[in-house]
Protein backbone atom coordinates (compact mmCIF):
# COMPACT_ATOMS: atom_id res chain seq x y z
CA UNK A 1 0.00 0.00 0.00
CA UNK A 2 1.63 3.50 -1.01
CA UNK A 3 1.96 5.73 2.00
CA UNK A 4 -0.94 8.20 1.21
CA UNK A 5 -3.46 5.19 0.26
CA UNK A 6 -2.38 4.03 3.79
CA UNK A 7 -2.42 6.89 6.15
CA UNK A 8 -5.98 7.73 4.33
CA UNK A 9 -7.15 4.66 5.22
CA UNK A 10 -5.86 4.82 8.85
CA UNK A 11 -7.57 8.12 9.31
CA UNK A 12 -11.14 6.35 8.21
CA UNK A 13 -10.75 3.68 10.19
CA UNK A 14 -10.22 5.86 13.49
CA UNK A 15 -13.68 7.53 12.58
CA UNK A 16 -15.03 4.27 11.81
CA UNK A 17 -13.81 3.24 15.24
CA UNK A 18 -15.22 5.92 16.91
CA UNK A 19 -18.65 5.68 14.99
CA UNK A 20 -18.57 9.07 16.12
CA UNK A 21 -20.49 11.62 13.76
CA UNK A 22 -18.44 14.91 15.63
CA UNK A 23 -15.15 14.93 14.57
CA UNK A 24 -12.64 13.33 16.45
CA UNK A 25 -11.30 16.25 18.08
CA UNK A 26 -14.59 17.61 19.61
CA UNK A 27 -13.96 15.25 22.14
CA UNK A 28 -10.40 14.62 22.03
CA UNK A 29 -7.38 15.02 24.75
CA UNK A 30 -4.29 16.34 23.45
CA UNK A 31 -0.76 15.95 24.38
CA UNK A 32 1.77 18.18 23.69
CA UNK A 33 5.47 16.62 23.38
CA UNK A 34 8.23 18.91 23.70
CA UNK A 35 10.65 16.39 21.75
CA UNK A 36 13.65 17.67 22.85
CA UNK A 37 12.66 16.04 26.44
CA UNK A 38 10.28 13.29 25.81
CA UNK A 39 12.19 10.63 25.11
CA UNK A 40 15.89 9.90 23.64
CA UNK A 41 16.35 6.56 22.04
CA UNK A 42 19.96 7.09 20.88
CA UNK A 43 22.17 7.90 24.26
CA UNK A 44 22.68 11.84 22.84
CA UNK A 45 20.99 13.02 26.16
CA UNK A 46 18.48 14.46 23.97
CA UNK A 47 14.88 13.39 22.92
CA UNK A 48 14.07 11.99 19.32
CA UNK A 49 11.31 11.14 16.94
CA UNK A 50 11.74 6.85 17.69
CA UNK A 51 11.57 7.96 21.48
CA UNK A 52 8.50 9.15 20.81
CA UNK A 53 7.42 6.03 18.80
CA UNK A 54 8.62 4.11 21.45
CA UNK A 55 6.48 5.67 24.06
CA UNK A 56 3.13 5.33 21.61
CA UNK A 57 1.90 2.43 23.71
CA UNK A 58 2.53 4.91 26.86
CA UNK A 59 -0.20 7.08 25.31
CA UNK A 60 -2.09 4.95 24.08
CA UNK A 61 -3.03 3.34 28.05
CA UNK A 62 -3.23 7.10 29.06
CA UNK A 63 -6.03 7.52 26.63
CA UNK A 64 -4.78 10.32 24.60
CA UNK A 65 -5.74 10.92 21.16
CA UNK A 66 -3.37 12.83 19.47
CA UNK A 67 0.11 14.61 19.83
CA UNK A 68 1.09 18.17 19.34
CA UNK A 69 4.51 17.98 18.07
CA UNK A 70 6.59 21.30 19.26
CA UNK A 71 9.07 21.75 15.78
CA UNK A 72 10.98 18.91 14.36
CA UNK A 73 12.60 20.93 11.59
CA UNK A 74 15.74 21.52 10.55
CA UNK A 75 16.74 24.47 12.40
CA UNK A 76 19.60 26.53 14.01
CA UNK A 77 18.14 25.87 17.15
CA UNK A 78 17.89 29.51 19.10
CA UNK A 79 14.55 28.96 19.54
CA UNK A 80 14.83 25.32 19.95
CA UNK A 81 13.08 24.65 16.74
CA UNK A 82 10.95 27.41 16.28
CA UNK A 83 13.35 29.12 14.39
CA UNK A 84 12.87 26.67 10.76
CA UNK A 85 15.98 26.63 8.27
CA UNK A 86 13.56 23.86 6.15
CA UNK A 87 9.88 23.57 6.66
CA UNK A 88 9.75 20.17 4.72
CA UNK A 89 12.57 17.85 7.03
CA UNK A 90 13.46 16.85 10.32
CA UNK A 91 16.35 17.95 11.85
CA UNK A 92 19.26 15.27 12.60
CA UNK A 93 18.75 15.41 15.96
CA UNK A 94 15.42 14.57 15.99
CA UNK A 95 15.79 11.57 13.26
CA UNK A 96 15.00 11.44 9.63
CA UNK A 97 11.54 11.80 7.68
CA UNK A 98 11.49 7.88 7.55
CA UNK A 99 11.71 7.90 11.22
CA UNK A 100 8.78 10.34 11.04
CA UNK A 101 6.64 8.07 8.70
CA UNK A 102 6.88 5.10 10.85
CA UNK A 103 5.97 7.27 14.25
CA UNK A 104 3.12 8.20 11.87
CA UNK A 105 2.35 4.47 10.57
CA UNK A 106 2.90 3.35 14.16
CA UNK A 107 0.43 6.09 15.81
CA UNK A 108 -1.85 5.65 13.44
CA UNK A 109 -1.67 2.14 14.74
CA UNK A 110 -3.16 2.84 18.09
CA UNK A 111 -5.57 5.55 16.84
CA UNK A 112 -3.58 8.66 17.48
CA UNK A 113 -3.13 11.36 15.61
CA UNK A 114 -0.21 14.12 14.87
CA UNK A 115 -0.35 17.24 14.84
CA UNK A 116 2.40 19.59 13.82
CA UNK A 117 3.38 22.42 15.01
CA UNK A 118 3.47 25.56 12.03
CA UNK A 119 5.74 28.70 12.55
CA UNK A 120 4.32 30.57 9.55
CA UNK A 121 4.95 34.13 11.48
CA UNK A 122 8.77 33.95 11.25
CA UNK A 123 11.46 31.84 9.27
CA UNK A 124 15.08 31.00 10.54
CA UNK A 125 17.70 33.78 9.49
CA UNK A 126 19.35 30.84 7.69
CA UNK A 127 16.48 30.04 6.11
CA UNK A 128 17.50 30.30 2.44
CA UNK A 129 14.48 32.72 1.74
CA UNK A 130 16.00 34.94 3.99
CA UNK A 131 19.78 34.63 3.00
CA UNK A 132 18.01 35.82 -0.60
CA UNK A 133 16.09 38.38 0.82
CA UNK A 134 19.06 39.89 2.79
CA UNK A 135 21.51 40.28 -0.11
CA UNK A 136 19.91 43.12 -1.54
CA UNK A 137 17.08 45.60 -2.25
CA UNK A 138 16.21 43.91 -5.43
CA UNK A 139 16.87 39.85 -5.41
CA UNK A 140 13.39 38.29 -6.62
CA UNK A 141 12.77 37.59 -2.46
CA UNK A 142 13.62 41.02 -1.60
CA UNK A 143 9.73 41.88 -0.09
CA UNK A 144 9.29 38.05 1.55
CA UNK A 145 10.17 40.05 5.00
CA UNK A 146 9.33 43.13 6.59
CA UNK A 147 12.24 45.31 5.52
CA UNK A 148 11.85 49.44 6.15
CA UNK A 149 14.63 52.44 6.34
CA UNK A 150 15.75 53.48 9.49
CA UNK A 151 15.16 57.16 10.93
CA UNK A 152 19.07 57.84 10.44
CA UNK A 153 22.10 56.16 11.68
CA UNK A 154 21.60 53.81 14.13
CA UNK A 155 18.10 54.51 14.44
CA UNK A 156 15.02 51.92 13.56
CA UNK A 157 12.04 52.78 11.79
CA UNK A 158 10.38 53.24 15.24
CA UNK A 159 9.97 52.37 19.18
CA UNK A 160 8.64 48.65 18.28
CA UNK A 161 9.97 46.03 20.75
CA UNK A 162 10.52 42.12 20.66
CA UNK A 163 8.62 40.25 22.88
CA UNK A 164 12.24 38.66 23.76
CA UNK A 165 13.87 41.87 24.43
CA UNK A 166 14.76 44.88 22.72
CA UNK A 167 14.22 46.96 19.86
CA UNK A 168 12.49 44.53 17.18
CA UNK A 169 14.28 45.66 14.18
CA UNK A 170 17.85 44.51 13.36
CA UNK A 171 20.33 46.45 10.77
CA UNK A 172 21.16 44.33 7.55
CA UNK A 173 24.47 46.55 6.06
CA UNK A 174 23.82 44.46 2.57
CA UNK A 175 20.65 46.29 2.53
CA UNK A 176 21.20 49.44 4.64
CA UNK A 177 18.13 48.26 6.30
CA UNK A 178 16.49 47.28 9.08
CA UNK A 179 14.31 43.69 9.48
CA UNK A 180 11.60 42.77 12.01
CA UNK A 181 11.42 39.90 14.23
CA UNK A 182 8.62 40.08 16.95
CA UNK A 183 11.19 37.02 18.65
CA UNK A 184 14.76 36.86 18.43
CA UNK A 185 16.93 39.04 16.36
CA UNK A 186 17.27 35.05 14.13
CA UNK A 187 13.19 34.74 13.70
CA UNK A 188 12.55 37.38 10.97
CA UNK A 189 8.79 38.02 10.49
CA UNK A 190 7.39 37.07 7.32
CA UNK A 191 5.75 40.05 4.83
CA UNK A 192 2.04 38.22 4.91
CA UNK A 193 0.96 41.06 2.76
CA UNK A 194 3.10 39.36 0.16
CA UNK A 195 0.92 36.96 -1.47
CA UNK A 196 3.58 34.91 -2.28
CA UNK A 197 4.23 34.23 0.99
CA UNK A 198 1.30 33.02 2.11
CA UNK A 199 1.43 30.21 -1.43
CA UNK A 200 4.89 29.21 0.35
CA UNK A 201 3.26 28.59 3.66
CA UNK A 202 0.04 27.12 1.92
CA UNK A 203 2.70 24.79 -0.01
CA UNK A 204 4.70 23.64 3.12
CA UNK A 205 1.24 22.59 4.96
CA UNK A 206 -0.15 20.78 1.67
CA UNK A 207 3.09 18.88 2.08
CA UNK A 208 2.35 17.51 5.59
CA UNK A 209 -1.26 17.09 4.91
CA UNK A 210 -0.13 14.88 2.41
CA UNK A 211 1.91 12.60 4.58
CA UNK A 212 -0.90 12.46 6.72
CA UNK A 213 -0.79 14.43 9.62
CA UNK A 214 -4.21 15.33 11.98
CA UNK A 215 -3.57 18.67 11.38
CA UNK A 216 -1.55 21.64 12.74
CA UNK A 217 -0.97 24.10 16.21
CA UNK A 218 -0.48 27.17 14.29
CA UNK A 219 2.55 29.49 16.48
CA UNK A 220 1.99 32.49 17.31
CA UNK A 221 -0.82 33.06 15.28
CA UNK A 222 -1.94 36.48 16.18
CA UNK A 223 1.34 38.15 15.22
CA UNK A 224 1.39 37.47 11.11
CA UNK A 225 0.75 41.30 10.43
CA UNK A 226 1.99 44.44 11.65
CA UNK A 227 0.40 47.89 11.19
CA UNK A 228 2.01 48.99 8.13
CA UNK A 229 1.80 52.81 9.31
CA UNK A 230 4.68 52.12 11.49
CA UNK A 231 3.63 54.18 13.94
CA UNK A 232 5.21 53.97 17.59
CA UNK A 233 3.63 51.94 20.16
CA UNK A 234 1.84 53.97 23.00
CA UNK A 235 4.25 53.67 26.03
CA UNK A 236 3.28 53.18 29.18
CA UNK A 237 5.80 54.02 31.93
CA UNK A 238 7.97 51.91 34.17
CA UNK A 239 9.99 48.66 32.35
CA UNK A 240 9.35 44.95 31.84
CA UNK A 241 11.54 42.17 32.70
CA UNK A 242 14.41 43.41 29.92
CA UNK A 243 15.02 46.68 31.28
CA UNK A 244 12.75 47.73 27.85
CA UNK A 245 9.97 50.51 28.60
CA UNK A 246 6.44 49.28 28.97
CA UNK A 247 4.52 49.68 25.56
CA UNK A 248 1.55 48.32 24.02
CA UNK A 249 1.32 45.79 20.99
CA UNK A 250 -1.50 47.09 19.18
CA UNK A 251 0.28 47.80 16.46
CA UNK A 252 1.97 44.39 16.33
CA UNK A 253 -0.52 41.65 17.33
CA UNK A 254 -4.02 41.05 16.47
CA UNK A 255 -4.56 42.82 13.27
CA UNK A 256 -8.16 42.09 11.18
CA UNK A 257 -5.95 41.32 8.17
CA UNK A 258 -5.20 37.69 9.38
CA UNK A 259 -8.00 36.43 9.99
CA UNK A 260 -8.57 36.62 5.60
CA UNK A 261 -5.38 34.29 6.12
CA UNK A 262 -7.11 31.65 8.36
CA UNK A 263 -10.23 31.90 6.15
CA UNK A 264 -7.76 30.83 3.28
CA UNK A 265 -6.26 28.43 5.10
CA UNK A 266 -9.26 26.37 6.52
CA UNK A 267 -10.55 26.41 2.74
CA UNK A 268 -7.29 24.52 1.63
CA UNK A 269 -7.48 22.43 4.83
CA UNK A 270 -10.99 21.22 4.45
CA UNK A 271 -10.36 19.83 1.20
CA UNK A 272 -7.96 17.12 2.63
CA UNK A 273 -10.24 14.05 4.20
CA UNK A 274 -10.36 12.63 8.00
CA UNK A 275 -11.15 15.95 9.77
CA UNK A 276 -8.12 17.84 9.92
CA UNK A 277 -7.61 20.01 12.36
CA UNK A 278 -6.21 23.78 12.95
CA UNK A 279 -5.95 24.84 16.30
CA UNK A 280 -4.22 28.38 17.05
CA UNK A 281 -1.89 29.50 19.88
CA UNK A 282 -4.05 32.43 20.49
CA UNK A 283 -3.25 34.49 23.55
CA UNK A 284 -5.98 36.83 22.96
CA UNK A 285 -7.37 39.76 25.72
CA UNK A 286 -11.16 38.53 25.88
CA UNK A 287 -13.54 35.94 24.52
CA UNK A 288 -14.97 38.59 22.04
CA UNK A 289 -11.06 38.50 20.46
CA UNK A 290 -11.27 34.64 21.47
CA UNK A 291 -14.80 34.16 18.94
CA UNK A 292 -13.27 35.79 16.03
CA UNK A 293 -10.94 32.95 15.53
CA UNK A 294 -13.34 30.49 15.14
CA UNK A 295 -14.60 32.85 12.83
CA UNK A 296 -17.81 33.05 14.94
CA UNK A 297 -20.98 32.02 13.61
CA UNK A 298 -19.70 31.45 10.20
CA UNK A 299 -17.54 28.96 11.86
CA UNK A 300 -14.99 28.88 8.89
CA UNK A 301 -11.62 30.00 10.73
CA UNK A 302 -9.90 27.76 13.44
CA UNK A 303 -11.76 24.47 14.41
CA UNK A 304 -10.01 25.20 17.89
CA UNK A 305 -8.41 28.12 19.14
CA UNK A 306 -6.63 28.04 22.20
CA UNK A 307 -8.19 29.65 25.10
CA UNK A 308 -6.06 30.84 27.46
CA UNK A 309 -8.35 32.71 29.63
CA UNK A 310 -9.00 29.80 31.86
CA UNK A 311 -5.72 28.00 32.50
CA UNK A 312 -3.53 30.81 32.47
CA UNK A 313 -5.70 33.29 35.01
CA UNK A 314 -3.65 34.24 37.52
CA UNK A 315 -4.99 33.55 40.44
CA UNK A 316 -7.30 30.41 41.84
CA UNK A 317 -10.34 32.11 42.03
CA UNK A 318 -13.55 30.35 41.59
CA UNK A 319 -15.66 33.32 40.14
CA UNK A 320 -13.01 34.11 37.73
CA UNK A 321 -13.29 30.06 36.63
CA UNK A 322 -16.82 30.12 36.69
CA UNK A 323 -16.93 33.69 34.52
CA UNK A 324 -14.36 32.53 31.92
CA UNK A 325 -15.78 28.54 31.52
CA UNK A 326 -19.40 30.25 31.24
CA UNK A 327 -17.83 32.88 28.54
CA UNK A 328 -16.70 29.77 26.89
CA UNK A 329 -19.97 28.20 26.75
CA UNK A 330 -21.92 31.26 25.85
CA UNK A 331 -19.92 33.72 23.79
CA UNK A 332 -18.42 31.60 21.39
CA UNK A 333 -21.52 31.12 18.66
CA UNK A 334 -21.24 27.19 20.17
CA UNK A 335 -18.22 26.48 18.76
CA UNK A 336 -15.64 24.37 20.87
CA UNK A 337 -14.01 25.35 23.51
CA UNK A 338 -9.83 24.39 23.90
CA UNK A 339 -8.86 24.62 27.34
CA UNK A 340 -5.05 24.71 28.18
CA UNK A 341 -3.62 24.97 31.67
CA UNK A 342 0.14 24.22 30.56
CA UNK A 343 2.43 25.02 27.81
CA UNK A 344 6.46 24.71 27.12
CA UNK A 345 6.26 28.89 27.48
CA UNK A 346 4.90 28.86 30.94
CA UNK A 347 5.71 27.47 34.50
CA UNK A 348 4.38 24.78 35.27
CA UNK A 349 1.12 24.04 36.93
CA UNK A 350 2.69 23.86 40.48
CA UNK A 351 4.78 27.36 40.03
CA UNK A 352 1.78 29.26 38.84
CA UNK A 353 -0.89 27.77 41.61
CA UNK A 354 0.62 25.83 43.89
CA UNK A 355 0.94 26.79 47.28
CA UNK A 356 3.49 24.51 48.53
CA UNK A 357 1.06 22.74 50.86
CA UNK A 358 -1.76 21.33 48.67
CA UNK A 359 -0.16 21.02 45.18
CA UNK A 360 -1.49 17.60 44.70
CA UNK A 361 -4.80 18.30 45.31
CA UNK A 362 -4.52 21.73 42.88
CA UNK A 363 -3.43 19.34 40.29
CA UNK A 364 -6.14 17.01 40.34
CA UNK A 365 -8.93 20.08 40.70
CA UNK A 366 -7.41 21.47 37.74
CA UNK A 367 -7.61 18.26 35.72
CA UNK A 368 -10.56 17.89 36.98
CA UNK A 369 -11.84 21.40 34.95
CA UNK A 370 -10.06 20.02 32.01
CA UNK A 371 -11.23 17.00 31.56
CA UNK A 372 -14.76 17.54 32.67
CA UNK A 373 -15.82 20.43 31.36
CA UNK A 374 -16.99 20.75 27.65
CA UNK A 375 -13.87 21.25 26.20
CA UNK A 376 -11.20 19.68 24.28
CA UNK A 377 -8.47 18.83 26.17
CA UNK A 378 -4.85 19.60 25.86
CA UNK A 379 -2.28 18.41 28.41
CA UNK A 380 1.89 19.22 28.78
CA UNK A 381 3.62 16.12 28.64
CA UNK A 382 4.74 15.43 32.69
CA UNK A 383 1.16 17.10 33.75
CA UNK A 384 0.15 13.66 34.49
CA UNK A 385 2.81 13.33 36.88
CA UNK A 386 2.59 16.21 38.38
CA UNK A 387 6.30 16.96 36.90
CA UNK A 388 7.66 20.26 38.60
CA UNK A 389 9.06 23.33 36.86
CA UNK A 390 13.11 23.61 37.97
CA UNK A 391 13.90 26.44 37.01
CA UNK A 392 18.19 27.16 36.67
CA UNK A 393 19.48 28.49 39.34
CA UNK A 394 22.89 30.79 38.09
CA UNK A 395 22.73 32.84 34.75
CA UNK A 396 25.46 30.44 33.43
CA UNK A 397 22.95 26.96 33.88
CA UNK A 398 20.41 28.85 31.37
CA UNK A 399 20.21 27.50 27.97
CA UNK A 400 17.04 29.28 26.73
CA UNK A 401 18.11 32.88 25.28
CA UNK A 402 15.40 34.79 27.27
CA UNK A 403 16.48 33.93 29.93
CA UNK A 404 20.32 34.92 29.12
CA UNK A 405 19.03 38.48 27.96
CA UNK A 406 16.28 38.65 31.07
CA UNK A 407 18.16 36.99 34.13
CA UNK A 408 17.17 37.17 37.01
CA UNK A 409 14.11 38.82 36.57
CA UNK A 410 13.35 36.79 33.60
CA UNK A 411 14.74 33.41 34.24
CA UNK A 412 13.61 32.06 30.67
CA UNK A 413 11.56 28.98 29.71
CA UNK A 414 14.30 25.97 30.86
CA UNK A 415 12.36 24.95 34.14
CA UNK A 416 9.42 23.60 32.17
CA UNK A 417 11.61 22.13 29.86
CA UNK A 418 13.06 19.67 31.61
CA UNK A 419 13.33 15.59 30.97
CA UNK A 420 10.43 13.19 31.15
CA UNK A 421 10.44 11.63 33.91
CA UNK A 422 9.95 7.96 33.56
CA UNK A 423 11.39 5.55 36.36
CA UNK A 424 14.09 5.51 39.20
CA UNK A 425 17.04 4.88 36.54
CA UNK A 426 19.70 6.82 35.08
CA UNK A 427 18.31 10.42 33.67
CA UNK A 428 14.81 8.95 35.05
CA UNK A 429 14.65 6.65 32.02
CA UNK A 430 13.99 9.32 29.44
CA UNK A 431 18.20 8.60 28.38
CA UNK A 432 20.90 6.40 28.61
CA UNK A 433 22.79 8.98 29.10
CA UNK A 434 23.54 10.58 32.47
CA UNK A 435 24.17 14.16 30.81
CA UNK A 436 20.70 15.21 29.39
CA UNK A 437 20.69 18.51 27.26
CA UNK A 438 18.64 20.29 30.67
CA UNK A 439 18.73 18.39 33.99
CA UNK A 440 16.56 15.86 34.98
CA UNK A 441 14.79 17.54 37.98
CA UNK A 442 16.14 16.24 41.45
CA UNK A 443 12.60 14.90 42.79
CA UNK A 444 12.74 12.29 40.15
CA UNK A 445 12.59 9.28 42.24
CA UNK A 446 9.17 10.34 43.44
CA UNK A 447 7.49 12.10 40.77
CA UNK A 448 7.52 9.67 38.04
CA UNK A 449 5.49 7.37 36.23
CA UNK A 450 6.45 3.80 37.19
CA UNK A 451 6.09 5.16 40.76
CA UNK A 452 3.04 7.09 40.34
CA UNK A 453 1.39 4.19 38.69
CA UNK A 454 1.59 2.13 41.17
CA UNK A 455 0.26 4.82 43.56
CA UNK A 456 -3.77 4.28 43.80
CA UNK A 457 -4.27 8.34 44.57
CA UNK A 458 -1.39 9.62 42.57
CA UNK A 459 -1.88 12.51 40.08
CA UNK A 460 -1.24 9.89 37.06
CA UNK A 461 -3.71 7.48 38.00
CA UNK A 462 -6.52 10.47 38.83
CA UNK A 463 -5.50 11.52 35.14
CA UNK A 464 -5.94 8.21 33.85
CA UNK A 465 -9.76 7.63 35.43
CA UNK A 466 -10.80 11.12 33.98
CA UNK A 467 -9.82 10.53 30.97
CA UNK A 468 -11.49 7.17 30.84
CA UNK A 469 -14.34 9.07 32.12
CA UNK A 470 -14.61 11.58 29.67
CA UNK A 471 -14.55 8.72 27.20
CA UNK A 472 -17.24 6.68 28.40
CA UNK A 473 -19.49 8.50 30.35
CA UNK A 474 -22.03 9.51 28.38
CA UNK A 475 -22.66 13.24 30.31
CA UNK A 476 -18.96 13.46 30.11
CA UNK A 477 -18.73 12.67 26.53
CA UNK A 478 -20.76 15.19 24.93
CA UNK A 479 -23.25 16.73 27.52
CA UNK A 480 -24.45 20.00 27.93
CA UNK A 481 -22.84 21.97 30.92
CA UNK A 482 -24.40 23.97 33.28
CA UNK A 483 -23.01 25.93 36.68
CA UNK A 484 -24.52 25.35 40.09
CA UNK A 485 -24.46 27.49 42.63
CA UNK A 486 -23.19 30.60 41.37
CA UNK A 487 -22.60 32.77 44.17
CA UNK A 488 -20.34 29.98 45.95
CA UNK A 489 -16.65 31.96 46.11
CA UNK A 490 -14.99 28.39 47.22
CA UNK A 491 -16.48 25.68 45.30
CA UNK A 492 -16.98 26.24 41.39
CA UNK A 493 -19.82 22.87 40.59
CA UNK A 494 -21.46 21.95 37.30
CA UNK A 495 -23.70 19.69 35.91
CA UNK A 496 -22.93 17.46 32.14
CA UNK A 497 -26.40 16.54 31.09
CA UNK A 498 -26.23 13.35 28.52
CA UNK A 499 -28.38 13.31 25.37
CA UNK A 500 -29.74 10.35 26.63
CA UNK A 501 -30.98 12.55 30.25
CA UNK A 502 -27.94 11.58 32.29
CA UNK A 503 -26.84 13.74 34.43
CA UNK A 504 -23.15 14.10 36.26
CA UNK A 505 -22.47 16.53 38.59
CA UNK A 506 -19.05 17.86 39.26
CA UNK A 507 -17.87 20.06 42.11
CA UNK A 508 -14.25 21.56 42.79
CA UNK A 509 -12.99 23.58 45.71
CA UNK A 510 -10.94 25.86 45.63
CA UNK A 511 -10.28 26.49 49.18
CA UNK A 512 -7.90 25.37 51.73
CA UNK A 513 -10.01 24.42 54.30
CA UNK A 514 -13.01 21.88 54.10
CA UNK A 515 -15.55 22.65 52.57
CA UNK A 516 -19.52 21.74 52.32
CA UNK A 517 -21.91 22.74 49.40
CA UNK A 518 -25.42 22.18 48.84
CA UNK A 519 -26.59 21.56 45.57
CA UNK A 520 -30.13 20.24 46.26
CA UNK A 521 -31.80 23.37 45.25
CA UNK A 522 -30.19 23.24 42.00
CA UNK A 523 -30.83 19.71 41.35
CA UNK A 524 -33.64 18.52 43.39
CA UNK A 525 -34.31 17.65 47.10
CA UNK A 526 -33.61 14.11 48.60
CA UNK A 527 -31.20 13.65 45.28
CA UNK A 528 -28.20 11.71 46.01
CA UNK A 529 -25.48 10.83 43.72
CA UNK A 530 -22.85 7.66 42.54
CA UNK A 531 -19.22 9.19 43.17
CA UNK A 532 -17.72 8.27 40.09
CA UNK A 533 -14.51 10.24 41.12
CA UNK A 534 -13.55 11.67 44.25
CA UNK A 535 -10.30 13.42 45.84
CA UNK A 536 -10.54 13.42 49.46
CA UNK A 537 -13.23 11.54 51.27
CA UNK A 538 -13.74 7.52 50.48
CA UNK A 539 -17.88 7.35 50.07
CA UNK A 540 -19.26 6.01 47.69
CA UNK A 541 -22.43 7.53 47.67
CA UNK A 542 -22.90 11.67 48.17
CA UNK A 543 -26.43 13.73 49.54
CA UNK A 544 -26.55 16.88 47.11
CA UNK A 545 -27.59 18.04 50.37
CA UNK A 546 -24.31 18.36 52.00
CA UNK A 547 -21.12 17.45 49.47
CA UNK A 548 -18.42 17.30 51.53
CA UNK A 549 -14.81 18.83 49.76
CA UNK A 550 -11.54 18.13 51.73
CA UNK A 551 -8.80 21.08 50.71
CA UNK A 552 -9.01 21.27 47.23
CA UNK A 553 -10.85 18.76 46.79
CA UNK A 554 -13.29 17.61 43.90
CA UNK A 555 -16.16 15.45 43.19
CA UNK A 556 -17.44 13.86 40.00
CA UNK A 557 -20.74 11.97 40.81
CA UNK A 558 -23.85 10.98 38.61
CA UNK A 559 -27.45 11.75 39.45
CA UNK A 560 -29.50 8.44 40.97
C1 LIG B 1 5.47 30.48 20.59
C2 LIG B 1 6.19 29.23 20.98
O1 LIG B 1 5.35 28.45 21.79
C3 LIG B 1 7.46 29.65 21.66
O2 LIG B 1 8.11 28.57 22.28
C4 LIG B 1 8.33 30.33 20.64
O3 LIG B 1 9.49 30.82 21.28
C5 LIG B 1 7.60 31.50 19.98
N1 LIG B 1 6.26 31.18 19.61
C6 LIG B 1 8.33 31.92 18.73
O4 LIG B 1 8.14 30.96 17.73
Amino acid sequence: MSRTIFVLFALLAQTALFGQTDPWWKHAVIYEIYPRSFQDSNGDGMGDLNGITQRLDYLKDLGVDAIWIAPIYPSPQIDFGYDISDYQDIDKQYGTLADFDHLLAEANKRNIRIVMDAVMNHTSDKHPWFIESASSRTNPKSDWYIWHDGKGPGKPPNNWLSTFGHSAWQFTPARDQYYYHYFYIQQPDLNWRNPAVEKGMFDMLRFWLDRGVAGFRLDAVPTLFEDPSLQNEEVLGGTNKFGDPNEMTTLQENLPEVHGVIKRMRSMVNTFPGNRVLIGETYLPNVEELDKWYGGAKHDELQLPMDMQVGFEPKLDPKEFRQRINDAETKINGNQPLFVFDNHDNPRIDARYGDGVHDKAINKMLATILFTTRSTALMYYGDEIEMPTTEPTSKDQVKDPIGITGWPKEKGRDGERTPMQWNTSVSAGFSTNPHTWLPVAPDYKRVNVEVESKQPDSVFNWYKNLIALRRNNPALHDGTMKMLDIGNEQVLAWTRTAPTGEVVVVACSFSPTPQVVSLESALGAGKTAAILAVNGTQATSVSLKAISLSPYGSIIAQLK
